[in-house]
């Protein structure tokens, strides 16, 4: 008893010694995958520097405006490569989780994505990368696949020089150069035998997430098509909330454990982007008032992309204009009291205490009523408060301030995304 005691209070010592909290040392059992925030003391990615919140707010802002203006871009052009995993990005890679590579395993702490299909990690010898590497040469399972191989033709600019099938993209403000691979990984306790992946050569820019990218979209390259008959095309997360770092959430894969009372709407496909989650977001409520948006704000429309999407990368909701201004108005409205100031593209902000009203978002059969822990971001010091929403340039994305402490489950095989409040931090 005693001894177990002193062990604990060694094991908490230590850890905290290492900067650690406890929670970290965890492992991931079964299909679940504990998921952190980059800036969770569990993440080796927070900033060296510690930015004021302010600095924060605005820098997180200004790369969730890339990857909205990149989303948007995507999904209206034309000319888009229809299949897999191509020129995705993550320009904030917010959520994190450990991925085991090869064999013996090499832990990776990967970016979670579900607007993204491909995955790939940074490789021995990648120029441009970030110093932790997949160290391929190590893992007596690894292969290069080559030109014949049939995954080949489903990535980007296939280049076929050499024997091993190259590829390049671009992601967000990067490029990306690598070969296709095959090893076999383990996320929790399931091993995923063959998986195919990147194994990245070289990078540009700094759009890239450092230990690469699990994407969770429903393209053909994507973890969900490579591990069909494990998971059945579903997953569920719950992501913790950035304001309660000490805390992981959980990434769920397959059917097993799921809820079973969760409010569910349909899922949609753009053929041109199937791997984005498009549902049919058909009304804002504020309070009690469904605000006045006008309906093509909101509708689906494959030919042009717009339409709403779910998205685990993107840091803010962002609505277009017309949906935006309609739901600030009545905000402010409600909230009545205070002078509105801004803070970088937030355009609603108050520097005095507020009482906000809650938002609905009315997806067909589905209310998801977000209360002010999903609405608000309040400066550490206490000086300001701020509605975390900002508009779009032509696409709707529900972001992940606002999925935050909900259990997000996409069913893909029964076409729909269910979301239940669950406290996860
Ligand atoms: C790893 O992959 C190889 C083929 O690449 C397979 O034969 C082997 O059974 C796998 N090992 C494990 C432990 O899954
Ligand atoms: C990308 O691949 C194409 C061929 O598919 C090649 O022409 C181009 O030079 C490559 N770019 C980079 C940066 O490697
Ligand atoms: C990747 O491909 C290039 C050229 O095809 C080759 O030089 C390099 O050795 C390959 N790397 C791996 C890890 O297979
Ligand atoms: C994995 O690949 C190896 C050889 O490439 C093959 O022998 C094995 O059957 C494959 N395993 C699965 C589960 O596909
Ligand atoms: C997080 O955990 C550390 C160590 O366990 C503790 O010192 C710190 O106060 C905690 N922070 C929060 C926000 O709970
Ligand atoms: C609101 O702004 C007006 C004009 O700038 C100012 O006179 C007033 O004192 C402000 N009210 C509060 C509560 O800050
Ligand atoms: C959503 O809320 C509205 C009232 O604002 C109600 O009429 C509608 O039935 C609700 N939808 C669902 C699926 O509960």
């Amino acid at each position: 008893m005693k001894s177990h005691f002193i062990a604990l209070v060694f094991f908490l010592i230590s850890s905290l010694a290492q900067g650690l909290n406890p929670k970290c040392a965890t492992q991931d059992h079964g299909s679940n995958l504990q998921v952190f925030h980059v800036y969770s003391p569990c993440s080796p990615f927070k900033p060296s520097k510690q930015l004021s919140w302010e600095e924060d707010v605005l820098q997180t802002l200004a790369k969730d405006q890339a990857r909205v203006k990149y989303l948007s871009s995507l999904v209206a052009k034309k000319s888009v490569v229809p299949i897999a995993s191509g020129r995705q990005i993550v320009q904030s890679p917010t959520y994190i989780v450990r991925v085991n590579i090869g064999t013996p395993p090499q832990t990776m702490l990967m970016a979670m994505d579900t607007s993204s299909d491909a995955a790939w990690v940074p490789c021995t010898g990648c120029i441009g990368c970030s110093s932790t590497v997949f160290d391929y040469a190590k893992s007596t399972t690894f292969k290069t696949l080559g030109c014949q191989d049939a995954q080949c033709k489903q990535v980007p600019n296939p280049t076929c020089g050499g024997s091993a099938c190259a590829f390049n993209m671009t992601y967000g403000g990067s490029t990306i150069a690598g070969n296709l691979s095959r090893d076999n990984i383990t996320l929790a306790t399931d091993p995923i035998p063959n998986y195919t992946f990147g194994c990245l050569q070289k990078t540009t820019g700094n759009s890239v997430p450092p230990q690469g990218l699990l994407g969770l979209g429903r393209g053909p390259l994507s973890l969900l098509s490579q591990s069909q008959n494990l998971y059945q095309s579903t997953f569920s997360y719950c992501l913790p909330s950035f304001r309660s770092l000490n805390f992981s959430g959980s990434l769920r894969l397959g059917p097993t454990g799921q809820p079973l009372r969760i409010k569910y709407t349909p899922l949609l496909k753009n053929p041109r982007k199937p791997s984005l989650y498009y549902v049919n977001l058909v009304a804002i409520r504020v309070g009690r008032k469904i605000v006045d948006i006008p309906p093509n704000a909101l509708a689906f429309n494959p030919s042009t992309g717009a339409g709403t999407i779910i998205d685990s990368g993107t840091v803010f909701t962002r609505l277009v204009q017309p949906a935006y201004v309609a739901v600030r108005d009545e905000f402010r409205r409600r909230v009545r009291a205070a002078n509105v100031t801004s803070l970088g593209g937030f355009d609603t902000c108050y520097s005095v205490p507020i009482v906000a009203p809650t938002i609905t978002l009315m997806f067909s059969g589905m209310n998801v009523t977000l209360p002010q822990e999903n609405l608000l971001i309040h400066s550490t010091a206490g000086g300001i408060t701020c509605l975390a929403m900002a508009s779009a340039p032509a696409l709707n994305v529900i972001a992940n301030m606002q999925q935050q402490n909900h259990r997000v489950l996409f069913d893909v095989p029964n076409s729909r995304v269910g979301f239940a409040r669950e406290q996860c931090s």
